[in-house]
């Protein structure tokens, strides 16, 4: 089965190689000019080039030929050879049964992949801040596209588990509490099973033994100490950094959750670490890594470079690995437990450098296969409404949850008066979802935008809220239409253009999600949601459904009703919006 611009594809193709042109490809835009007809063919000019002929004898030739099977409502030339089209209604009609039936149609892949997605990274010990905001919402949206278009994906949290920040709570631990097992050398029994930190408490060590570090170079070297300590596998030491985790990661899960961003696997960079060694061996015994400087080092630069790509530092001269090792051992772990086909990242365009160096050294040293696709997927960054970076009133890094509280305050102030107690807590907060995920997404992958709560709040306009309120006007006409036992089951007649736009926009579809999913944005999906979902109101502003005389008409109407509500609910459940019953 193929969507509906495909099947007309593939009858364009025959037609055109019936008349004695050879194409291997028909692809059908959107009419820019739509007085002239629904879709149009631009490809009647390079045929034109490639047979030497003038682009309008060809362009005749073919409409003639089509014409004779009086497929459609009109065929038409325009310009020097653009093949416009305008379907038939008979088969608009027959495709809106057909996505009653199955809404799916435009997700149809003949070549799934298997994609892993790294779009976590959220460091344990640490709060979320703004800055894993985009990653959360893009990954998770990319996620549900790729995986609505039949592929499998597999998303790792990849926490930032295995690094200084750990090691820095661990000693201010052992500063305020030096009589804990954990830091006794001698110690022989079994460590408590309670954890001695709460979340809360590493919100409040974290920064502090930051800050302490940064003045006190003692401190620092404690810090340094500690940290190789437990990567090394000290036993107190390790009990203590399960405790850490443990307390961490439920509350990384919780706000993630808030997100409706999900994870198949919670590994972390402490995962890729175990594979260290024997992915150094493999490197070694390949000769790929090089002296310098008592450090150990991977030449990845290439003859072409245009600007310069330093050597991907393995093993630090103390000992340690780095960054980039963690990253390279996890495409290690990767291949051998997944196989993907392709490995996404997403985080912001300052690690750009640092991939570029891991994928050349996975690569140069076969640690992918030669047509395994790593992907670095960057972002632009969210500032503050004046433009600038995101910062609280005093200056610290905004966190993510208050972030979400400021949204949903401004949310909470749209729902209606009569939804009270634990209803409204639940409708606020996911129409402020709703409003951060779809702001976020509407801008071009790479765009910055500003954070602006009032506005991304507005029932009017391109706002989430919008959409919600919208699509859930739908669901309460279809459920008016039950209640009065109004029945539909087919659809049958186009009553005038409003009813049309809907549906040729509905045909637009599949182009819109396969650009999306090559461009790696959700900006045009975001955008198309707009586009459509005005266009049902203005239908739904020009139509009395319910009390519609004309039973034919109104069940068509009603029938329009459903698709378009499917079609809403799949998409906004693709950018990882969640739809409540009322609002
Ligand atoms: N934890 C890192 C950070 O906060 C992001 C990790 C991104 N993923 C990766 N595989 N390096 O910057």
């Amino acid at each position: 089965m193929s969507s509906f611009i495909e099947k007309q594809e593939e009858y364009l193709k025959k037609k055109i190689n019936e008349c004695g042109y050879n194409v291997n490809e028909v692809v059908l835009n959107v009419s820019s000019r739509p007085e002239f007809g629904d879709y149009q063919y631009n490809g009647i000019m390079s045929l034109a080039k490639e047979y030497h002929k003038n682009p309008r004898e060809i362009a005749t030739e073919v409409v003639e030929s089509i014409k004779a099977d009086q497929k459609y409502k009109d065929i038409n030339i325009a310009g020097p050879g653009f093949i416009n089209i305008t379907f038939k209604d008979d088969e608009l009609i027959e495709h809106i049964n057909e996505l009653n039936k199955n809404i799916n149609l435009n997700y149809e892949n003949n070549n799934p992949k298997t994609i892993f997605m790294d779009y976590g990274g959220a460091n344990v010990a640490k709060a979320l801040h703004v800055g894993h905001l985009r990653s959360a919402n893009i990954g998770e949206a990319l996620k549900r596209l790729a995986v609505a278009l039949g592929n499998k994906a597999i998303a790792d949290a990849h926490l930032g588990d295995w690094g200084r920040p750990i090691g820095l709570v661990m000693l201010e631990i052992k500063k305020r509490h030096p009589e804990l097992p954990y830091f006794d050398e001698e110690y022989t029994g079994e460590y408590p099973k309670e954890s001695p930190v709460t979340n809360d408490d590493l919100m409040e060590l974290y920064p502090y033994a930051s800050n302490k570090a940064k003045e006190d170079e003692e401190y620092m070297e404690e810090a340094r100490l500690i940290t190789a300590k437990f990567q090394d596998g000290n036993c107190g030491l390790m009990a203590l950094w399960n405790h850490i985790m443990n307390v961490s990661k439920e509350d990384i899960k919780r706000i993630y959750d808030r997100l409706n961003t999900t994870f198949e696997v919670w590994e972390g960079e402490s995962d890729g670490d175990k594979y260290i060694p024997e992915m150094i061996k493999y490197l070694e015994e390949k000769n790929l890594v090089e002296d310098s400087q008592g450090a150990r080092i991977i030449n990845v630069s290439e003859e072409d470079d245009d600007h310069e790509v330093p050597p991907l530092l393995l093993i630090k001269s103390n000992g340690s690995s780095s960054y980039e090792t963690t990253d390279l051992a996890c495409i290690w772990e990767r291949m051998k437990l997944w196989n993907p086909d392709e490995i996404w990242y997403l985080t912001d365009a300052r690690q750009a450098l640092h991939f570029e160096q891991v994928f050349r050294a996975a690569k140069k040293a076969n640690i992918v296969n030669n047509n395994t696709k790593l992907e670095f997927i960057p972002f632009g960054t969210m500032n503050g409404s004046d433009g600038k970076p995101f910062k609280t009133r005093d200056g610290g890094v905004m966190t993510l949850e208050s972030l979400l509280d400021m949204a949903k305050e401004e949310c909470e102030k749209k729902v209606l008066s009569n939804i009270t107690g634990q209803e409204r807590e639940d409708v606020s907060e996911k129409v402020a979802i709703a409003a951060v995920k779809y702001a976020d997404l509407i801008p071009f992958r790479l765009t910055d935008y500003n954070f602006d709560p009032v506005k991304f709040s507005d029932l009017q306009g391109k706002t989430g809220p919008y959409l919600l309120y919208s699509t859930i006007r739908m669901k309460s006409l279809l459920n008016k239409a039950q209640e009065a036992n109004i029945s539909y089951s087919k659809y049958t007649k186009i009553n005038d253009k409003i009813d049309r736009d809907i549906i040729i926009c509905l045909l637009n579809l599949r182009s819109v999600l396969l650009k999306s999913i090559n461009v790696k944005s959700l900006n045009d999906i975001t955008e198309y949601l707009y586009k459509i979902t005005n266009l049902y109101n203005n239908f739904y502003a020009n139509n009395h459904v319910l009390t519609e005389e004309n039973k034919e008409l109104q069940e068509s109407w009603l029938m329009l009703t459903k698709v378009i509500f499917d079609n809403n609910l799949k998409l906004l459940n693709i950018l990882g919006i969640e739809v409540p019953d009322r609002m």
